[in-house]
């Protein structure tokens, strides 16, 4: 291989074993991408025709830049003999080593991988990714020969919407540079972080400036950008306050008779219709746990939503979606009357009325949910989370068996205009039903207990 100069980052990143997983979470234009190239070379150098490499980005506009890259290393390398394939983004090298550049942003996307198998696995941009579960996917698809050594390299950038889950899985684990076991992959895994500032190949004063007139009026992401820092408050909606251990629960048998109960509900039909059993504590001790009083617990779920979308719904009409609710209040035993929000109330022209109606023709009562401002009820969501655990103040407790609670609130994002709101082009519906089913907390706090 000819000679190739690295930054101080790619030259350690280099060193590792390739045992180890790496997160490559650095600030902007800190060499990250020319290092998944760097990887990708010299795996191929390694394993000849046996290396299979696939580097991933969520679009096919993030590929074309690491065309660019490649063309520029492998150019530098090879001369021509190294040829791509621009229809197939698809790189073959003159030791046989394959390199595909690949794109992935739906489970529909996930289809071209099925069932192929690749040695090493470069994911750039991570922080694209709301969520991780199409990149824990594709794990997978990672199978060689004994002898060749299997890896995934994670590439971002903080301040995406994928900050949260990185940082959490990434970042605040052992410190840069130090291996610790990560729990999904169960694999060692490495943090390199990098920065702007040790890339010499690029002029970094102007890059700086670059930085600034793309981010005007958001300090924290440029501060984010620049120096790499993970801390930053642009993270998940909900992160700060969220904490499995403390706020989730093991599914009840039953709800104990001294509990009061409601059902709290978020419509959809081509989205996702959202429903949770909510129970409140009078003070008591339940299956384990002590509830101080006015506690909430989401004892069960009802979510109609897609499984390889949580932002689609299945379809459910009115009708349908009132039989699962009235089949998911069998068996807990309790009646079918809650709150629901303000939409199911308006009336929809049809001679059926409102969605609230055809739900009551079914023998499901729902009332709306106290008026107030979103921001209102997710501050009073956020702190029913972060008070759960103590022992004198009600806390907010989510049944392990909420599952699409869990996949999404965990990671919903802010508003990046409003801070103080969930971003709403996220999977948020969870989160909706759940702050309805508090708001009706406040209606019996100011005018007594709520009669349906
Ligand atoms: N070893 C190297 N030799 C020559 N040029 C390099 C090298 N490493 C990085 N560069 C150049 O530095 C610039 C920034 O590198 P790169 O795009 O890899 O950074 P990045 O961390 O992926 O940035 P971003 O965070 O914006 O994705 C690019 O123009 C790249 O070609
Ligand atoms: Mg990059």
């Amino acid at each position: 291989m000819m000679q190739i100069e690295f930054t101080d980052f790619q030259q350690r990143l280099l060193s590792l074993p390739e045992e180890v997983d790496v997160f490559a979470g650095g600030g902007r234009g800190g060499g990250k991408s020319y290092a998944l190239a760097l990887l990708a070379l010299r795996h191929c150098e390694q394993y000849g025709e046996r290396a299979r490499v696939l580097y991933l980005r969520k679009t096919y506009a993030g590929l074309r830049d690491f065309e660019l890259v490649t063309r520029e290393l492998f150019g530098l390398v090879y001369g021509t003999d190294a040829r791509y394939n621009g229809s197939e983004h698809l790189w073959r090298l003159p030791n046989g080593g394959y390199i595909e550049l690949g794109q992935l942003e739906t489970h529909a996307d996930y289809a071209k991988y099925q069932g192929r198998s690749f040695t090493l696995l470069l994911i750039d941009e991570a922080g694209q990714y709301a969520q991780p579960n199409l990149l824990d996917l594709m794990r997978s698809n990672l199978r060689g020969a004994k002898d060749i050594p299997i890896r995934v390299v994670v590439a971002a950038n903080p301040g995406g919407p994928g900050h949260h889950w990185i940082a959490k899985r990434y970042v605040f684990q052992a410190g840069p540079w130090k291996p610790f076991r990560e729990g999904t992959s169960k694999r060692l895994w490495v943090y390199a972080p990098s920065t702007y500032d040790g890339n010499q190949f690029i002029d970094r004063d102007q890059y700086r400036v670059q930085l600034e007139s793309a981010c005007p009026t958001d300090p924290e992401l440029l501060r984010a950008w620049l120096t790499g820092d993970w801390a930053v408050n642009r993270g998940a909606y909900f992160a700060m306050v969220l904490d499995e251990s403390r706020n989730a629960f093991d599914p009840w048998q039953a709800i104990p008779e001294s509990w009061d109960y409601w059902l709290a509900h978020d419509f959809g039909s081509a989205a996702p219709s959202v429903t949770y059993v909510v129970a409140q504590s009078p003070g008591d001790q339940h299956e384990g746990a002590f509830y101080p009083r006015g506690s909430i617990a989401l004892v069960d779920e009802l979510a109609a939503v897609r499984r390889d979308n949580l932002n689609m719904g299945l379809g459910w009409t009115a009708a349908t979606t009132a039989e699962e609710v009235i089949a998911m209040c069998k068996r807990w035993d309790i009646k079918p009357r809650g709150v629901a929000d303000d939409a199911c109330f308006a009336k929809s022209g049809l001679s059926s009325g409102s969605i609230a109606d055809e739900f009551a023709r079914k023998g499901v009562t729902f009332e709306p949910a106290k008026k107030a401002d979103r921001i209102t009820g997710w501050q009073l969501m956020r702190r029913m989370l972060a008070d759960a655990g103590k022992p004198d103040v009600p806390g907010l407790y989510i049944s392990r068996a909420c599952s699409y609670f869990w996949s999404t609130v965990p990671y919903l994002a802010r508003d990046q205009k409003r801070v103080e709101d969930v971003d709403s082009t996220g999977p948020d519906h969870a989160a909706d039903a759940c702050r309805y089913g508090l708001l009706r907390l406040r209606r019996a706090a100011s005018v007594g207990p709520l009669r349906i």
